[in-house]
């Protein structure tokens, strides 16, 4: 199994371009199913994400390839088996965004049960909520989710919000299925993410009518058929924030390029309040910190709040802060793997349910560690930077999920990170 293994602690300078967003491209990928035809996507990262959701597409019957200039074409001109098989879903859950454009296009769709990972249970309810109003038949059956609308779907007025406020794959999947449907649908509670949004702008640019994007209000105005398209995602304002951290845990200065800033403003604003500069210059993002690391609480929130997908990373930050932090986990209350493996390299962080006191440390030190979800795996590497000595990072094939070669990246920017095999 490939692991990571780290020299600390590095200083860190240069220029890294950010990738396009793994959690735009899953579901713009998905939606290529709604329009038949080849899809051209410019910008969808190399990673194994993305060549599990392209395995899903083929095995529906489209076609996957990707050229040498990095563009990704999708062509699902035939899709003859509209079934996600469990092992394609159980290796990814977002495979579940298929159950919309699938049923949208289709009028019927079989789809794994996704299980639980290690960020939580993570129910799909609100999804099959949303199917439902818009007329679809859904039961569960031998653990897969049956779902059939063999008279099409039909617009509505849809409350999607759940326990944890709005669904990101949630709104995708019923905002896909509408865009066909008779009549308007009406999303209230929609997930504001800049990935929904990404989706959106895709489809409208495939003729669907969707208006109040980026709002938790939507309307989508179904039409009668989509095209096939071409289109660029958005940069991963995840992987930029990861890039950030890099920078601030090691006291550098890295200019990121590709990085939206409007997309990263509680993200940008936790960073300054912490004491790390953020200011863009051209087309480039400098961050930098010279000063001592501070102490900041920090919510997880549905967006525009700051996001889930950091929070593990701003963790091993915070572990160094000078002084007491607080996180608080609102949207995965037990998205908390890397707490104890922050802790095994010196780290002081204890939990009280979905709330983290992190009493800031002088200093880190290398240990063994094993990765147990993707972004916990990052906030590990990131911890490994600046911890003295030689930190192995265990079972980095989470990591490769989401960031497309992390440690080269890293590395020609200044760090000392091999990949081994052990
Ligand atoms: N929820 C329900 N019922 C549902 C759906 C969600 O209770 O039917 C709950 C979840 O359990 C969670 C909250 O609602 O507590 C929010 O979950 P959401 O549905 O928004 O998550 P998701 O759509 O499954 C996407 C990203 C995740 C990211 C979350 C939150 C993709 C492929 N995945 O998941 O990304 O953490 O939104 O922003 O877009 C990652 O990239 O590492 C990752 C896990």
């Amino acid at each position: 199994m490939e692991a990571f293994r780290i020299e600390g602690p590095v200083h860190l300078s240069g220029s890294v371009r950010i990738n396009g967003a793994k959690n735009a491209s899953l579901p713009i990928i998905a939606a290529t199913i709604l329009a038949g035809g080849k899809s051209i996507l410019k910008g969808v990262p190399n990673l194994i994400d993305i060549e599990v959701f392209s395995k899903l597409i083929e095995s529906l019957g489209g076609k996957v390839e990707r050229s040498a200039d990095g563009l990704l074409s999708v062509d699902t001109t035939v899709i003859d088996k509209p079934v996600g098989e469990y092992e394609i879903v159980r290796r990814m859950r977002a495979s579940v965004c298929i159950l919309g454009p699938l049923l949208a296009r289709y009028g019927s769709v079989k789809v794994s049960m996704p299980g639980g990972c290690a960020i939580g249970d993570r129910p799909i309810d609100i999804h099959l909520r949303g199917l439902r109003a818009l007329g679809a038949k859904i039961y569960l059956e031998n653990g897969y989710i049956v779902a059939e609308s063999p008279n099409g779907l039909k617009g509505a007025e849809i409350f999607l919000g759940g326990p944890f406020g709005s669904t990101v794959l949630g709104t995708a999947n019923v905002m896909m299925a509408a865009t066909m449907a008779k009549g308007a649908t009406i999303i209230e509670s929609a997930a504001c993410e800049p990935e929904i949004v990404d989706l959106a702008m895709c489809l409208n640019k495939m003729g669907a009518k969707i208006s109040g994007i980026g709002s938790p209000r939507l309307k989508v105005e179904g039409v009668q058929e989509l095209e096939a398209v071409e289109y660029e995602v958005i940069p991963d304002r995840i992987e930029a924030g990861t890039f950030m951290v890099a920078a601030a845990v090691t006291g550098s200065e890295l200019r990121l390029s590709n990085c939206r800033l409007e997309d990263m403003m509680a993200v940008v604003d936790t960073l300054r309040n912490i004491g790390v500069s953020v200011e863009s210059a051209g087309q480039e993002v400098i961050v930098s910190r010279r000063g001592a690391i501070k102490p900041v609480d920090i919510t997880t929130l549905p967006y525009p709040g700051f996001p889930t997908d950091l929070q593990a990373q701003f963790m091993a930050l915070l572990s160094l802060a000078d002084g007491n932090s607080i996180i608080i986990e609102k949207v995965f209350p037990d998205r908390f793997m890397h707490l104890a493996e922050l802790n095994r390299m010196a780290a002081n962080l204890r939990k009280e349910g979905p709330v983290v006191i992190s009493a800031g440390v002088d200093k880190l030190i290398a240990a063994q560690v094993m990765a147990s979800d993707l972004r916990a795996s990052a906030a590990l590497v990131l911890a490994g930077l600046v911890a003295e000595g030689t930190t192995i990072v265990n079972r980095v094939y989470h990591l490769d999920r989401g960031y497309e070669r992390l440690e080269e990246r890293l590395n020609k920017v200044g760090a000392k990170i091999a990949r081994v095999d052990i």
